[in-house]
């Protein structure tokens, strides 16, 4: 099972537009580019922060094609919000989630942040992938790409404009 990191940033490296929630800076185009690649995985990675805004949005619907994995330290208080299957949250460690979504069929896993969750896959050398929007903005602050230091290397996979002002970039992490 592949773990792609998918997110969308301004040009100086932030997934967050200062303290604001959610990623309503970014553009139409990668909207409908985040969108459309999502059908190409059956599973999801998130931080509880990013779940609690998912939910918050009023978008989100459990769904077993889709299933999602939420990171927290304490999954014992969101047990009953679970849905077998669709929706689970774990404090598990990212190999051992990893492990068990492999063993149980999922073949292309997301990772959709927040900074914590990227942070906590880099640690544990679980990313295969990044896939970056980077949006032509500057924001100087905002929530970062990642929440703690990090060396990683990548190797450029694909570059393709989105539009006029958005760049969509793939990478590999080479180990
Ligand atoms: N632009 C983008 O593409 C994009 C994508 C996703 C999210 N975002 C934004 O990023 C922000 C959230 O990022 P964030 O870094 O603050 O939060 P996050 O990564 O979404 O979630 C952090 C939470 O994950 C849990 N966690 C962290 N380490 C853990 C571990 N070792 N084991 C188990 N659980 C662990 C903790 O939950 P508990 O507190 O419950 O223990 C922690 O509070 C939001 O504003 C969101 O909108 C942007």
């Amino acid at each position: 099972m592949r773990v792609t990191l998918i997110a969308v940033q301004s040009l100086d490296g932030f997934i967050t537009r200062h303290d604001e929630p959610g990623a309503g800076f970014a553009s139409a185009a990668d909207q409908e580019h985040f969108r459309a690649v999502l059908q190409e995985f059956d599973c999801g990675i998130v931080g509880r922060t990013t779940y609690d805004q998912m939910r918050a949005s009023g978008k989100y619907r459990p769904n077993p094609a889709r299933r999602r994995v939420v990171l927290t330290r304490t999954p014992e208080k969101f047990a009953a919000g679970a849905v077998p299957g669709a929706l689970e949250f774990t404090d598990a460690p990212p190999a051992a989630i990893v492990a068990r979504l492999r063993a149980e069929g999922c073949r292309a896993c997301a990772l959709l942040g927040g900074a914590q969750a990227h942070s906590l896959f880099f640690a544990a050398g679980l990313v295969d992938e990044l896939w970056l929007t980077v949006e032509a903005r500057l924001f100087g602050g905002g929530t970062p790409l990642l929440s703690a230091r990090a060396d990683v290397r990548l190797r450029l996979l694909a570059h393709e404009p989105l539009g006029d002002e958005v760049m969509l970039l793939k990478y590999a992490v080479v180990r």
